[in-house]
């Protein structure tokens, strides 16, 4: 059924699926994409052979509108997210959506829900998920000859239940990607093996799966589905990981220039060894969904690591997050072409 804005509490917005009137849709045949456009028919219809359906060749994205003081709406850095769609689309053998209908795209879905933007202040946003899949007759491991991309809506408050309020984490066996596998790009085949960690670690209670590298379970890799960020206990340095199995996460990208120029820190990708815990007076996840979720700690083995308080979100964490928030809500200057008017 369809929401109501007029009913929506958006402060009590988890992170779920609302169905909104409209969606995007486009479609790739003989070789080019057509103009595409709105359609209100949030169920998609294909032919059982899709490639999509048997062997995941699909990628999505995930970006967010926010509503500022003066009730404009606007966009972080939708073009990293068409340019890791890109991406994602050489390693899965799909054709590229051009970046600038992608940025287009996402416009008029947003302007066709304009209503079920959340309020400024309520700290809820209009979650976008645009997502590029194979479709068609098909049946051997081979890519499709007909491609889908849409975009739907949905609005959203936090990810993690505690939102400001650090939460645990559990580091698991299990590896969500491999060495030189797909952990870069944004496929649905990562986070289908992520759901069996996901459980495990909701069944004890923590927020969600801490994943090692995939290598030498040795280096920390990834926080559910979002980036890992630490600060050394001299306040000094941002470290986060370095590997060629994580996502690139666009908020780890931006908490690295706004921590090096504007808080005037060292920044760092590198491994981070779980062994290595000590270093770091606070930790956080970091993402699209997450924002700069806190981590109140970590359990490895029998070893539970407590990070700044259990409680309360540490300092630095609570600086960066205030300053990327503040960005994407307009409250704050942005650096140059970060900020896309809806
Ligand atoms: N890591 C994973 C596995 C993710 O799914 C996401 C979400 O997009 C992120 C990290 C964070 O990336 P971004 O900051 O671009 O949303
Ligand atoms: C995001 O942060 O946009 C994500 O895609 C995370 C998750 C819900 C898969």
């Amino acid at each position: 059924m369809i929401a109501d804005p007029k009913t929506i509490d958006w402060q009590a917005l988890g992170f779920n699926y609302m169905q909104l009137p409209y969606r995007f849709e486009a479609h790739w045949r003989d070789g080019a994409w057509d103009k595409g456009g709105l359609t209100q028919d949030p169920n998609m219809t294909m032919n059982e052979g899709s490639p999509i359906l048997h062997y995941g060749q699909g990628a999505f994205e995930g970006l967010k509108a926010y509503r500022t003081k003066t009730g404009a709406i606007q966009l972080f850095r939708p073009d990293q997210n068409a340019q890791r769609m890109e991406h994602a689309a050489d390693r899965l053998l799909m054709p590229h959506y051009p970046v600038a209908d992608f940025i287009d795209a996402v416009k008029q879905v947003v302007i066709a829900n304009q209503d079920f933007v959340p309020p400024y202040g309520t700290g809820a946003t209009l979650y976008i998920r645009p997502i590029l899949i194979g479709v068609g007759e098909n049946i051997g491991v081979e890519p499709a000859q007909e491609y889908t991309f849409r975009i739907f809506v949905t609005p959203v408050g936090p990810y993690f239940k505690g939102g400001l309020t650090p939460t645990n984490f559990l580091v698991v066996d299990y590896d969500r990607a491999a060495h030189n596998g797909t952990g870069q790009s944004k496929v649905g085949g990562n986070y289908a093996a992520s759901l069996l960690a996901g459980k495990t670690a909701h069944e004890h209670h923590f927020s969600d799966a801490i994943y090692l590298d995939p290598r030498h379970h040795k280096y920390i890799e990834e926080v559910g589905s979002a980036n890992f960020l630490a600060f050394t206990k001299d306040g000094k340095t941002l470290k986060t990981p370095k590997s060629p199995s994580i996502l690139p996460s666009i908020t780890k990208y931006s908490s690295l220039y706004l921590a090096e120029h504007v808080l005037g820190m060292k920044t760092e990708e590198t491994h981070i060894s779980i062994d290595d815990l000590d270093e770091f007076g606070e930790a956080a996840a970091c993402g699209t969904a997450a924002v700069i979720s806190p981590i109140a700690g970590i359990q490895y083995g029998d070893h539970y690591h407590v990070f700044y308080d259990e409680k309360k979100v540490g300092p630095i964490t609570h600086k960066l997050y205030d300053l990327l928030t503040g960005i994407q809500f307009g409250d704050v200057q942005a650096p140059k072409g970060w900020i896309v008017p809806v």
